[in-house]
């Protein structure tokens, strides 16, 4: 008895240890939509992977110019100007839209 006693404590161990193993990956994970990767599969046609420009402007420097709330007002409602059209709705969930906005107007 007192080895099946041992047994089940030594099982609760290793179920409890695994378990936290769990928890410290899933806290490392980050929170909300990932920007960078929203940017490379969205925008990165047209602005490039690493924002250099392609047929839109470069963004890698657009926080500089443009607030956050531009940026979110840009992606939302497009953008026609000189350098060519961009069109409305490429991201269409705010939680995105914000992440994207918040994303590139750190870059400066
Ligand atoms: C179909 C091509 C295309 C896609 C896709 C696109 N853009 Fe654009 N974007 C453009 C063009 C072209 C302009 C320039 C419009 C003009 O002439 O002012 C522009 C302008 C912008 C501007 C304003 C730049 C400035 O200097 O005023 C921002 C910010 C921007 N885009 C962000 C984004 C983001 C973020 C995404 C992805 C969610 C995205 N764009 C997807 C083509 C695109």
């Amino acid at each position: 008895m007192k080895k099946l006693v041992t047994a089940v404590l030594m099982l609760a161990v290793v179920i409890g240890l695994s378990a936290c193993g769990n928890k410290a990956d899933n806290t490392t994970a980050p929170a909300g939509p990932n920007a960078e990767a929203i940017v490379k599969t969205k925008c990165a046609t047209c602005h490039g992977q690493n924002l250099e420009g392609v047929i839109g402007p470069k963004l890698n420097d657009i926080g500089a110019r443009l607030t956050k709330d531009d940026i979110a007002k840009v992606i939302k409602d497009g953008k026609t100007g000189n350098i060519g059209v961009m069109p409305p709705g490429s991201l269409t969930k705010q939680d995105e839209i914000d992440a994207v906005a918040e994303y590139l107007a750190a870059k400066k």
